[in-house]
């Protein structure tokens, strides 16, 4: 049977769902069953899919809530799961918001991810200075990110 796969985000900015789209479009394209929900629209129930793949971004330097209401959530326990955070620090430090974001979660609801992802963020206009602030947001980091994860999820 075809794994059934959850791509869920919340976004403010936009570019979460800019990389949830590209996500759950390598994951079709690789045989993968997947339904994408942006969490500000629906409830997704988790015990549906087989893979849960759930990403959001940071504000003032809080993570969206919607995104922890997902990972404290029991159901998750015997899930497949991969989690990416999109900030406006990963432009330059994707690791840095990995262990500012991601990994005290990963710690509190004692999650094992198979995939972390950090992705840069959009740049409000009018902060955006340079041109690589102004076209921080690569949705193609997030393909190729994809890519690895079906292959993960293929091997075993
Ligand atoms: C008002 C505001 C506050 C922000 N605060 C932070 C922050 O504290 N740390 C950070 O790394 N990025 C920060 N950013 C950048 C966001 O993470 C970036 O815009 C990202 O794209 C947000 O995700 P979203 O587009 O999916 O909503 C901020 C952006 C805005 C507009």
């Amino acid at each position: 049977m075809t794994a059934k796969v959850l791509v869920a985000y919340q976004t403010k900015e936009g570019a979460s769902e800019q990389y949830a789209g590209a996500i759950a479009g390598t994951m079709k394209a690789k045989g993968f069953d997947v339904d994408l929900i942006d969490l500000k629209k629906a409830k997704p129930d988790i015990r549906q899919y087989d893979i849960v793949i759930v990403g959001a971004g940071v504000k003032i330097s809080l993570v969206y809530g919607k995104w922890k209401s997902i990972l404290k959530k029991k159901e998750l326990a015997n899930k497949k799961l991969a989690m990416f955070l999109t900030s406006g620090t990963a432009i330059e430090e994707p690791d840095k918001a990995i262990e500012k974001w991601v990994q005290p979660l990963i710690d509190k609801y004692k999650l094992k991810p198979l995939a972390v992802g950090s992705f840069p963020g959009k740049v409000p206009e009018k902060f955006a200075e340079t041109e690589a602030q102004k076209n921080a947001v690569k949705p193609e980091l997030a393909s190729a990110w994809a890519e690895e994860l079906a292959m993960k999820l293929k091997e075993g």
